[in-house]
């Protein structure tokens, strides 16, 4: 259980107040560290939306307060996302949810892209046979064949309760009419210009008269509206099938690639059983394959339970030195065995038999870092701006969606489709183009996840539904590429185990290993401490940031929600208006 929280703050919570926008209800995590300030935090006694606009957030708290569940709530969301954060909200992308009901039953929906039909390894390597710089991540050759509006429908059909319609027309609304640059959107286009600088279609619209769109500017997209508008209408098949699909594939020809309309017409969202297990009391419900967040989190916590990890090492060099041990471990069989197991033999069972995670632990040296190089070789890699973004929906009565989406990198490819709209996703480069070679994340994977007519690229995306003694009590998740189960990781040690409010273990800061490079990677304000005990250890400390952006609920035993928006970025915490008992 959490630690109780201040009278106050319950007092608050209970009435339905609002307690973010501005107006933080803590400092800082107490006994750790908060880089960047404290999450922004909302209380509500009925519904809770945490996404990355407040635009979105609002769309999703509106379909809940329209007596909608928690399912209208996150497609509401992620339709406003795709028009308010073009960073990573998409249509042209994919992604994982992972759904938990009233009646306690979760389920994990597979919307990830897949690779067209006419793309092979082979595609991305130059005529002296190495591999052509950029191919995988700023050409048509990087756009995988997109799943969301397909995903979203099939969630939609199978647990919605609101019009479908009404769900998207929101959105197409909001593009038709315009919202306000944010900040962070008016640093992005200045920060990624390069991104755009091949593409007139996004020049267009994001620099207008050759100027980025300034904070507080308007941006209009009448031609997204337009495709919102038919998928509002007549479904996914107005994006996957006809006159849109037949542009995007005729426009990714035109940039080098090879998706065709066929490929998007017969793209299909996979319903799986989610990826679940138990660590203590606690039950976690993730993505199985083809993420990696599941596997990665089962491996992490395995071996950690046993080298006899307790909650009292959170915050310490001890704690942390068995982290990234379990981690490098964890990773480096990431790297080596996983892909898409509906296309090559994954040994998983193998992975996380007990007997195996015995021999991992025991590998571990409590007192010394074991270098990367004894465990498996390769090399690192520098990593190129990524985004992603996650939206986390629940209700008191314990429905939950957790949602993770991306176009990959910032932007995806930087391309929008004229007409359409739409940015297009870089996708094609979480598989391992070149087995061996570092991708945008560094991470370096092998033939299992090679490129493959079909197959859907390895991901580190973990959207996670926690339960504690049987009943909901977090919704989180990140982007962050190959940081994402990490930082999900840590996230629930410190709220779970370590019993810390959510919004502080949100807020707290942030450690990473992944195998290769063999650095641990540190935010800023890293307790000096800490990383001088992991050095002592052999370990090599290193600064990067910031690593991750959590979207979170915690719901209280009796119901209450707090929603959690990380301060690492602009995230909104939103819930549906109190009604007020009549008098
Ligand atoms: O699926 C994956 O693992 C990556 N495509 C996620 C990208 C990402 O998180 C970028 N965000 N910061």
């Amino acid at each position: 259980m959490g630690r109780p929280r201040p009278l106050l703050s319950r007092l608050a919570i209970a009435a339905g107040l609002l307690l973010c926008a501005g107006a933080p209800v803590r400092a800082g995590a107490a006994d750790g560290v908060a880089p960047f300030g404290p999450a922004r935090t909302a209380g509500s006694p009925t519904g809770m939306v945490v996404a990355a606009t407040s635009q979105a957030a609002a769309a999703g708290a509106a379909a809940l307060s329209a007596g909608g569940n928690a399912v209208d709530a996150a497609v509401a969301a992620a339709f406003a996302l795709a028009v308010t954060y073009p960073e990573a909200g998409n249509l042209a992308g994919g992604g994982f949810l992972v759904v938990r009901q009233r009646d306690g039953e979760v389920l994990a929906l597979d919307f990830r892209e897949t690779a067209p039909a006419a793309i092979r390894s082979s595609s991305f390597l130059g005529p002296d046979g190495k591999v052509v710089e950029g191919a995988s991540t700023r050409t048509g050759l990087a756009v995988a064949t997109p799943g969301t509006v397909r995903g979203l429908e099939a969630v939609h059909r199978r647990l919605g309760k609101l019009p479908w319609k009404s769900l998207v027309a929101a959105s197409a609304r909001l593009a038709r009419e315009g919202f306000p640059v944010t900040a962070g959107l008016a640093k992005h286009l200045v920060s990624e210009r390069a991104v755009f600088a091949p593409h007139p279609e996004s020049l267009r619209l994001y620099f207008p008269g050759g100027r980025p769109l300034a904070e507080g500017a308007l941006l209009v997209q009448p031609e997204l509206a337009g495709t919102l508008d038919a998928i509002a209408e007549r479904g996914s098949d107005a994006f996957h099938d006809g006159p849109v699909a037949r542009r995007i594939a005729e426009f990714v020809r035109s940039e080098g690639g090879g998706l065709t309309a066929e490929d998007l017409r017969a793209y299909r969202p996979v319903w799986r059983k989610a990826f679940s297990f138990d660590f203590g009391r606690w039950r976690l419900h993730t993505m199985p394959l083809p993420s990696s967040g599941g596997f990665l989190l089962a491996s992490i916590l395995g071996q950690l339970s046993r080298v006899g990890w307790t909650p009292a090492m959170l915050e310490t060099a001890e704690g942390a030195h068995l982290v990234v041990e379990a981690e490098r471990r964890a990773y480096a069989e990431r790297n080596r065995w996983l892909g898409d197991a509906d296309v090559v033999d994954v040994p998983l069972g193998k992975l996380l038999a007990p007997g195996h995670l015995d021999v991992l632990a025991r590998s571990i040296d409590r007192a010394k870092a074991t270098p990367s190089a004894g465990i498996d070789g390769g090399l690192g890699g520098p990593a190129e701006r990524p985004e992603t973004t996650h939206l986390s929906v629940a209700t008191a009565d314990g429905e939950a969606v957790s949602l993770t989406y991306t176009l990959n990198g910032v932007f995806g490819n930087g391309s929008i489709v004229p007409g359409v709209g739409v940015l297009l996703n870089n996708e094609m480069d979480d598989f391992a183009v070149a087995p061996g070679r570092p991708n945008l994340f560094g991470l370096v994977q092998g033939t299992q996840n090679a490129v493959r007519p079909g197959a859907r690229p390895l991901s580190s995306m973990t959207p996670l539904i926690v339960l504690e003694d049987g009943a909901l009590r977090f919704v989180l998740g990140s982007p962050g590429g190959s940081t994402i189960p990490t930082t999900v990781l840590q996230v629930f040690l410190r709220a779970g185990p370590g019993g810390r409010p959510l919004a502080e273990a949100v807020a707290g800061v942030r450690l990473h290993h992944q195998h290769l490079p063999d650095v641990v990677d540190v935010e800023r304000d890293f307790p000096a401490g800490t990383a001088k005990g992991l050095r002592s250890m052999g370990h090599v400390v290193k600064g990067r940031e910031p690593i991750g952006m959590v979207h979170a609920v915690e719901r209280a035993p009796d119901g209450l929600l707090t929603g959690a928006a990380d301060p690492r970025g602009p995230g909104v915490p939103a819930a549906p208006p109190v009604r007020q008992a009549p008098r």
